[in-house]
């Protein structure tokens, strides 16, 4: 299974950003695991991050993956345009929150991916990011 792994606005600087919330390890860490634990289950990664809505967008729309993995900081509380590419791919996708955004602010309790993602992987700090790769290669085969 080819995977892309998204991460959205912010999550660049994973491991410096308030790292009291999203701890401390750094993206590029954080990619390297994700992607050891990948390999180590016969699936390969694809990383890319961007502070840009439109750019997400446009990595998605080109459909070189069989499942996406997709932290959309805080345009996951916001972007019905990101709902949409992803509703569109036809492709299974896991959002992951480092972070339990149920228990934060008010706003962040909207997830607006919520009905268009196979699963969501919340408050598991960088972790979440392997079970969400874990939950993708255990789906059940299409048709089954
Ligand atoms: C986040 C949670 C969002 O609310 C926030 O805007 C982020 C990170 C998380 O991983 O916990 O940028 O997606």
């Amino acid at each position: 299974m080819r995977i892309l792994l998204l991460n959205g606005p912010n999550l660049g600087r994973l491991g410096k950003r308030q790292p009291e919330i999203y701890g401390r390890t750094t993206l590029s860490e954080m990619v390297e695991r994700a992607r050891a634990h990948a390999d180590a289950r016969g699936a390969s990664l694809e990383h890319f991050q961007s502070n840009h809505e439109g750019a997400l967008i446009d990595r998605l729309e080109v459909l070189d993956y069989d499942a996406v993995v997709i932290n959309p900081g805080a345009y996951g509380h916001t972007s019905w345009a990101l709902r949409d590419a992803i509703a569109g791919i036809e492709r299974p996708a896991v959002e992951v929150h480092i972070s339990d955004v149920h228990r934060r602010e008010a706003w962040r309790h909207l997830l607006v991916l919520e009905d268009v993602v196979v699963g969501q992987v919340i408050g598991r700090g960088v972790d979440g990011y392997r079970e969400a790769i874990d939950l993708l290669l255990d789906l059940p085969p299409e048709g089954a």
